[in-house]
C-alpha cells in the first residue's frame, strides 16, 4: 500500500516493512553482542511498542525475559499536579539488566518518566532501544543506546504507532501528507 488514510488524514509509505524487518534483526544482533554473558529484562512501553518488540524478540536467539508496562499520568490529590507512575510491572527489576524498548523517542520526555521511575527500583542497569528517533525534537535527558531509525520531525504512523488510536495494525511506516 503505498499511501492510506485515517480519520482526516492522508499518510504516504515512508519505510517499508522489509526494510524495517532488516534493520529489527540488525538491532537485536547488536544487543546479542552487547549483553554477551548478561541476563536481559526487556520491558516494553505500551500501547506503540507492541510491534516492534514482537519483531525484535523474534530475533533474540537467547533466554530473556519480557514484560510489558504503561505510563500512567493522572492528577493527584495534593497541589503537586500531575503524579507519573508505572502500570504493570510485575517482576523485580532490582539487579536486573534493562532494557526499554519504545516505539518513538520524540521529545523525550516519556522515556525520561519511564528512566526516573526504574531507577527509584535500582536495576543493575538500562539501556534504551527505541524503533524511532526523532534527534530535532529532542530535549530529554536520556539518550536512546539503540535506535531503528533517526527520523525528521514528521508525524508518521504504522508499525505499532498510531494517529488517534488507527494505524497501529500497518505493517510499513507512513508519514503525513503535507496536502
Ligand atoms: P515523547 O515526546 O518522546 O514523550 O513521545 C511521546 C509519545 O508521543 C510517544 O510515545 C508516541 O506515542 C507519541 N508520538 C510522538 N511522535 C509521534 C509520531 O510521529 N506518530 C505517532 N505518535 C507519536
Ligand atoms: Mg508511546
Amino acid at each position: 500500500m503505498k499511501e492510506v488514510q485515517l480519520h482526516d488524514k492522508h499518510f504516504e509509505l515512508f519505510i517499508s516493512s522489509e526494510e524495517i524487518l532488516t534493520k529489527v534483526a540488525d538491532l537485536a544482533k547488536k544487543i546479542e553482542v552487547d549483553y554477551q554473558g548478561k541476563e536481559i529484562l526487556f520491558l516494553s512501553i505500551l500501547n506503540g511498542s507492541f510491534m516492534f518488540t514482537s519483531d525484535l524478540m523474534k530475533n533474540i536467539t537467547r533466554q530473556a525475559e519480557i514484560s510489558f508496562i504503561k505510563v500512567s499520568s493522572y492528577s493527584g490529590t495534593s497541589t503537586t499536579g500531575r503524579v507519573d507512575e508505572l502500570i504493570g510491572l510485575a517482576t523485580s527489576i532490582t539487579d536486573k539488566h534493562i532494557i526499554v524498548v519504545e516505539d518513538i523517542v520524540d521529545t523525550g520526555i516519556t522515556i525520561d518518566k519511564v528512566i526516573t521511575l526504574l531507577n527509584a527500583s535500582n536495576p543493575a542497569s538500562i539501556s534504551i532501544c527505541t524503533f524511532l528517533y526523532k534527534p530535532s525534537a529532542f530535549k530529554g535527558n536520556n539518550i536512546p543506546d539503540y535506535v531503528g531509525f533517526e527520523i525528521p520531525n514528521k508525524f508518521v504512523v504504522g508499525y505499532g504507532l498510531d494517529y488517534n488510536q488507527l494505524g497501529r495494525n500497518l505493517d510499513s511506516l507512513y508519514e503525513l501528507k503535507n496536502n
